[in-house]
């Protein structure tokens, strides 16, 4: 379980692209917590999406945290540039950030909350060495690169195992982050397993938008 507060994070990459800005308001009506902005470099994970300039656009349209999940080969070339187009929070996975402690204190001088993330079979012992230099842990749970996959179920274990491990090791306040396959049907489960940042993109943008974030809410 945790102790932070539940916040939910509509993913983009399931939003209409072609009505974004219209997407956004639903999300802030709806009252979601920020925004979860997936960009992917087509080498890290073969799809191509978003980049800085799209993130300055969303920032003049909002005021919602944006949360950008870097899926990319070489994120120390794109944490300035986030950081310069108005991301707050910036993730790098840990398969790909040689230098993680030196990334994320860039991302926190930047301004930003820094997060590691961690595909679903990458040994946690990289949350643990980077842990105590993260603002959040990202945890897949889902193989990234496509939105609308199922849920890897093992996630709940190695989610409990984290937070237990952060709680005991004074690293209470660093937020557990899930991102993949997450529903209103399972979202007390993640809940439970102590992870209290739940990105959600079909599971948002499929049908109503305001009622699928107040039954994640709900859950
Ligand atoms: C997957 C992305 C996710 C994705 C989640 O690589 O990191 O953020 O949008 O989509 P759903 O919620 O549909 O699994
Ligand atoms: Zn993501």
């Amino acid at each position: 379980m945790t102790n932070h507060p539940v916040r939910i994070a509509p993913s983009l990459l399931a939003a209409d692209m072609l009505n974004i800005e219209r997407d956004v308001r639903a999300c802030e009506a709806a009252g979601a917590d920020i925004l979860h902005v997936d960009v992917m470099d087509g080498h890290f994970v073969p799809p191509i999406t978003f980049g800085p300039a799209f993130v300055a656009r969303l920032r003049t349209i909002t005021t919602m945290p944006l949360d950008v999940h870097l899926m990319v080969t070489n994120p120390d070339h794109q944490v300035e540039q986030f950081a310069a187009a108005g991301a707050h929070w910036i993730s790098v996975h840990a398969e790909v950030t040689p230098h993680l402690h030196r990334t994320l204190h860039r991302i926190k001088a930047l301004g930003c909350r820094a997060g590691v993330v961690l595909n679903p079979i990458t040994p946690l012992e990289y949350a643990f060495a980077a842990g105590g230099d993260a603002d959040f842990i990202l945890l897949m749970s889902v193989n990234p690169g496509y939105g609308g996959q199922a849920f890897i179920p093992s996630f709940l274990q190695r989610c409990e195992r984290l937070r237990t491990w952060l709680d005991a090791n004074g690293l209470s306040h660093v937020e557990i982050e899930v991102d993949g396959g997450i529903k209103a049907s399972n979202a007390r489960d993640v809940i439970n397993a102590g992870a209290n940042v739940l990105v959600s993109g079909s599971g948002v943008f499929g049908g109503s938008i305001e009622q699928n974030v107040a039954d994640l809410r709900n859950a």
